[in-house]
């Protein structure tokens, strides 16, 4: 098949190439974001395949279809930026990679909750600038505070897996709760008791019409006070104006996000040279104990290995006429 990738990046190339003599797809790599105006570029290609900021609405796929591409395979987990009522419309199959390295993502909300809570990137900056003081590096020990995980299927499993080890309390909220971490002794508790007991609290669920800010004014008048807040999910769960009023009120004691609801603008770009036109991000940055990285939790060598493969395999099936477990529609969609 000849397949057209959109917002592509270098390690993109590097791992699809590789995997790709496995499979023996034809693959044209594209710099540029997927959406109505670029989709041009795949003309004479099979399928496009495309990642977490491209915008594939209603006019995206119908141009998709006008160039007679009908697969869209997603090389990544969520699916929440694509029209799948559209998609069904114009008859276009979209696939997606619902599991890869869970574990990629989970130990990243690890990184974050550490880095926040025991400040190593400012003891490594204080470091190489000969400064060796202690001062305002201290942190707590995570051994017996509570954890509270927020959706518990892939990786919510793999972060109660990890955190576990500090021999912390874990309590969940997820609509469909897992048997098997209850008999592990994760406890399922409403979303306000688990904000209200959580020491640490982590977001795994979906962007749905549900979760669209689950983290809101009015949920953070509940979350304990000094209690940090974990986002490697979707930026959207999160009202972002109501989290900076919760920070500034010294309410909410912590925040790490790998994601961020305006990040189509600014992530996987290095913008170093510009002026960042957001005043709510820079805020959050502004913040010393607010920590942000740019979406890079599924960035491991096993994790891009495993996309790369579920992604070929899937347009694989697609082009043998297999419709396989990774194809999402409007149909098939869980929602809570
Ligand atoms: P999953 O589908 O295995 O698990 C999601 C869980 O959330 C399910 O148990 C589901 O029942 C639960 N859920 C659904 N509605 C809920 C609600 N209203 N409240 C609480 N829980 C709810 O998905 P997986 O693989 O664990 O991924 C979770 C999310 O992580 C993805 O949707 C994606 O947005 C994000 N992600 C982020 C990455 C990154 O690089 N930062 C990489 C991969 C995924």
């Amino acid at each position: 098949m000849k397949i057209a990738f959109f917002s592509s990046k270098s390690y993109d190339q590097e791992y699809f190439n590789k995997v790709n003599d496995n499979f023996g797809h034809t693959l044209s790599f594209f710099e540029t974001r997927l959406n109505s105006r670029t989709v041009s570029l795949a003309k004479d290609h099979d399928a496009i395949c495309a990642f977490v900021n491209d915008k594939i609405n209603d006019h995206t796929l119908r141009e998709m279809k006008n160039e007679g591409i009908n697969a869209l395979a997603l090389r990544c987990a969520g699916f929440n930026n694509v029209d799948l009522n559209a998609a069904e419309k114009y008859g276009i199959k979209v696939m997606r990679v619902p599991a890869y390295s869970p574990q990629a993502v989970a130990e990243h909300a690890l990184a974050l909750i550490l880095t926040l809570n025991r400040k190593t990137h400012k003891a490594y900056n204080r470091v190489r600038e000969g400064n060796f003081s202690l001062e305002r590096l201290t942190g707590f020990n995570l051994s017996n505070k509570t954890i509270g995980v927020i959706g518990t299927g892939a990786i919510g499993r793999a972060f109660i897996h990890l955190v576990k080890g500090f021999n912390a309390k874990i309590v969940a909220y997820d609509p469909y709760p897992n048997e098997m971490l209850k008999k592990q002794g994760v406890e399922y508790l409403s979303l306000n008791d688990l904000l209200s007991r959580s020491d640490v609290t982590s977001l795994h669920c979906p962007l749905t019409h549900d979760t669209f800010h689950i983290i809101n004014k009015q949920s953070l008048q509940n979350i304990k006070e000094g209690a940090m807040l974990i986002n490697t999910s979707r930026g959207k769960l999160i009202d972002t104006d109501a989290v900076i009023d919760s920070l500034k009120e010294k309410r909410l004691g912590y925040l790490g996000i790998d994601v961020y609801a305006e990040e189509e603008k600014l992530f996987f770009k290095d913008l170093s040279e510009m002026i960042i036109d957001d005043d709510k991000i820079a805020r959050l940055m502004q913040f010393p104990n607010v920590l942000v990285t740019a979406h890079q939790g599924f960035l491991t060598r096993e994790a891009l290995e495993q996309i790369a493969s579920t992604t070929l395999q899937n347009l694989t099936d697609f082009e043998n006429g297999v419709i396989n477990e990774n194809h999402v529609s409007a149909r098939n969609v869980k929602t809570a």
